[in-house]
């Protein structure tokens, strides 16, 4: 039985991938912060040589908010960079495969053409700069590593169709102002876990976009899909700050065509699926 190691289990990604591999197929390991901080060096090394795991997936991360102070800014390079190091380098000490979930933010060039794996990066802003040096450290130490970048992934937890949601569902709050308007892709936990299960099972490496098909949206558009799904478009009115810009970091899965991947579905329908099993609110 392949032994799977899930870092970072509790997020979006942990639980769909708990969810999704069979524990009769796949004997799994999992854990988050409280059982193992990954920026304890020391302590994801004796984790990976007690256990050797065959794949790693670090789906862990840290979202530093906006003007973050000095602590912040340690952090997020701690977890998304040194983090990612040190399950890198005990990874490779036992030729296990590391499977690490990244960002559509490396981008952020001015574009209206989905970025392909091909396409240079260019991150702004500490997530994005700490992600990528994540980026960097895996592909600096690993033989067999995947690079799984993905966008406004949404699943088991907090996320922004929860805060659509609950705005929603407050009586005190009747308008939402959005502070950006991003263009991206929603992509579903579920939808992006089955992507990562092709990777545990096959051997592809390299860097891989994987994001729902159907075109991009904005964030706006995004909350007013989640709002017409949830039948609530006449309780909430969602509007923009004005003047905000409008950034770009639609990806486009062109190594997953390439390589005859079955790409994830389309957004709308995997959203509309969701929100009908779940209401939105898992
Ligand atoms: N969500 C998105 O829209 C999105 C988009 C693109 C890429 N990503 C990346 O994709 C990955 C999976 O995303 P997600 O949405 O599943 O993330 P998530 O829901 O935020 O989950 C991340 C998990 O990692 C844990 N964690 C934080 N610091 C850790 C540490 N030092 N050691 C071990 N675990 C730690 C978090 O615990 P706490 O909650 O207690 O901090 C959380 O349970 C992340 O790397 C994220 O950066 C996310």
């Amino acid at each position: 039985m392949k032994k799977i190691w899930i870092v970072g289990s509790l997020g979006h990604m942990g639980q769909a991938l708990i969810r999704l591999l069979d524990m009769m197929e796949y004997e799994l390991y999992e854990t988050d912060k409280d059982e193992l901080d990954i920026t304890d060096e020391h302590a994801v090394s004796l984790f990976m040589h007690r256990n050797r795991p065959d794949v790693v997936i670090n789906c862990a991360g840290y979202h530093p908010s906006a003007g973050a102070a000095q602590s912040e800014t340690d952090m997020a390079y701690k977890v998304n960079a040194v983090g990612a190091r040190n399950l890198a380098q005990s990874a490779e000490s036992i030729q296990a495969k590391l499977i690490q979930i990244s960002t559509d933010d490396v981008f952020s060039s001015a574009s209206d053409t989905p970025y392909n794996e091909f396409d240079d990066v260019n991150p702004v802003g500490l997530f994005a700069k700490s992600k990528y040096a994540g980026e960097k450290f895996v592909i600096q130490l690993m033989t067999r590593y995947v690079i799984i970048r993905s966008s406004w992934i949404y699943g088991i937890g907090k996320d922004f169709l929860n805060e659509v949601l609950e705005a929603a569902a407050d009586p005190q709050i009747s308008t939402m102002e959005l502070l950006n308007n991003d263009r991206a892709v929603p992509t579903s936990a579920a939808e992006l876990a089955r992507v990562v299960k092709f990777f545990i099972d096959n051997d592809h490496y390299g860097i891989y976009h994987a994001v729902c098909s159907g075109g991009s949206c904005t964030r706006l558009e995004f909350a007013k899909e989640i709002l017409r799904l949830a039948g609530k478009e006449d309780r909430l009115t969602v509007t923009v700050k004005d003047g905000t810009p409008e950034k770009y970091s639609v990806l486009d899965n062109m190594m997953l065509r390439l390589t005859g991947i079955e790409e994830p579905s389309g957004w709308r329908e995997t959203l509309a699926s969701y929100m009908k099993e779940t209401g939105g609110l898992e």
